[in-house]
């Protein structure tokens, strides 16, 4: 393949990087299937071209000056705090969720504050027009001359009004709808997107303008396909919760500028966002307590750890083989456990119907939930609920010890952030866990020390 025609495109495996000059079904390198995706072949279009416009010098680390009081507070705290603090200027913060789950209420509504604290703000709109912004507006009951507002899915006008007026902050709704006219791909395929968010980190740190780019979740959780934007910006901040649900949770999943620990929580009110100042109390008052079948763990998903809660019923069969019904975890796995609690618990679970579930419809294919799945068997088989603001993890082998598990110390933490006072954890996992663990955390070695924890 030349190089030097800067139009010239190449499709490039999303998978390991082979490319080839049209496009494939399969991967003849790894074998991938559908992953070859239509690119730019050199990225000489960024503005400046290939050369850099000032060369860089290197220098002393101790010289360096650091401007922490830049950053720009939007005065909703819980947004604040999961930025670490406040925006920093230049940076490219992502901001990804569902469709419908309120990415453009919370963006408009952190605008208006930094309007109303008279920072000049841009919001770029590819998929409202004016009208029905300020629809939303007028239902947020908000207001301020100093938010302005174009429709417009163009990068380059995009880049082109930016550069003009210089905002203070500005938000692009959404990166799945910019597009250039450079690229023959769609706009939302995945060159597209990259494109553009390269267009537009460049036009962040040119400028020192923070923008937000909306990013639409496709269904398997990944943002506008392979997570080839979490890596490009500089702070990922996920939206989530369920439609049906009024709380929505604000998490940073990468933070170049902060931790990633914190959460932000918020309630959807016919009046838009209100922030919630006390998180744990909601999510335990959504979670039937006390409650005999059902128990909580947490979950590793992608990179962030989820609090789960695993329901089981365990009741007398009627005549023939008893049913086993499974909703989320492995079918496997649970004839697993079960054959675990039967022999080293000797619990008579052969003529009981049992039926496990996780509830919210998620699923979840990892070892680490097994002492929580047989707790919450346990807890239903005795009729008895479990103890206390209690969060089970654990792995279970089949001699019926408690394995240790990867990831402990974000699990922990995040079930000490959402209120539970308490945690089983395997006995190797409790040397390892790193402090300040004020929840307290108790080491179990076997299957038959649990029924003693438990209740
Ligand atoms: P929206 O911000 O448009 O979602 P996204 O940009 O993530 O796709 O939010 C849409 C939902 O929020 C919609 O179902 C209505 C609801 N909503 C409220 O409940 N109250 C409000 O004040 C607003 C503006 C929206
Ligand atoms: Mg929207």
């Amino acid at each position: 393949m030349k190089s030097g025609k800067p139009s010239r495109t190449v499709f490039v495996c999303q998978g390991c990087g082979y490319n080839a000059p049209k496009w494939m079904g399969k991967c003849p390198e790894c074998g991938e299937w559908d992953s070859l995706v239509e690119e730019r072949q050199s990225p000489t279009l960024l503005p400046g071209g290939a050369t850099p416009a000032k060369q860089s010098r290197p220098v002393p680390i101790h010289t360096v000056e650091m401007d922490q009081q830049r950053r720009i507070k939007s005065g909703m705290q819980e947004f604040d705090r999961v930025l670490g603090g406040g925006l920093v200027p230049g940076s490219l913060i992502l901001v990804g969720g569902d469709p419908g789950i309120g990415k453009s209420t919370l963006m408009l509504q952190i605008l208006h504050r930094l309007a109303d604290s008279k920072h000049q703000v841009l919001y770029i709109s590819g998929e409202e027009s004016l009208e029905q912004i300020k629809l939303r507006s007028d239902r947020l009951g908000v207001s301020s001359e100093d938010l302005w507002v174009v429709s417009e899915v163009d990068l380059e006008s995009i880049r082109a009004v930016a550069n003009e007026m210089v905002p203070n902050a500005m938000v692009v709704d959404s990166i799945q709808t910019v597009f250039t006219r450079e690229l023959a791909s769609a706009p939302g395929s995945v060159s597209q997107v990259r494109e553009a968010t390269l267009h537009l980190m460049h036009l962040a740190k040119q400028t020192g303008i923070p923008i937000f780019l909306v990013g639409h979740v496709t269904k398997d959780g990944a943002i506008a396909g392979p997570r080839l934007l979490e890596h490009m910006v500089d702070t990922v901040l996920y939206f989530e919760g369920e439609q049906n649900n009024i709380f929505r949770i604000l998490r940073a999943v990468k933070n170049r500028f902060g931790s990633t620990n914190e959460i932000g929580v918020f309630e959807m009110r016919d009046s838009g966002l209100c922030e919630v100042a006390n998180p744990s109390a909601i999510f335990l008052s959504k979670r039937p307590s006390l409650v005999p079948g059902s128990v909580v763990t947490a979950s590793i998903e992608g990179s962030r750890p989820i609090l789960l809660e695993l329901q089981a019923l365990v009741a007398r069969a009627g005549f023939g083989t008893p049913r086993r019904t499974v909703l989320g975890v492995d079918y496997n796995r649970v004839s697993l456990l079960v054959a675990v609690m039967e022999k080293k618990l000797g619990l008579q679970l052969m003529n009981q119907d049992i039926f496990v579930n996780v509830t919210g419809g998620v699923k979840v294919d990892e070892p680490a939930v097994d002492l929580g799945i047989v707790s919450a068997i346990a807890s239903s088989f005795f009729d008895k609920p479990v103890k206390g603001a209690t969060v089970v993890l654990g792995e279970i082998g089949l001699t019926g010890e408690i394995r240790s598990i990867g990831q402990a110390d974000p699990r922990v933490h995040e079930a000490r952030k959402m209120g539970f006072t308490r945690c089983l954890l395997p006995q190797d996992n409790l040397k390892g866990l790193k402090g300040p663990v004020d929840i307290e955390a108790v080491g179990v070695q076997t299957i038959s020390e649990l029924a003693d924890l438990l209740f």
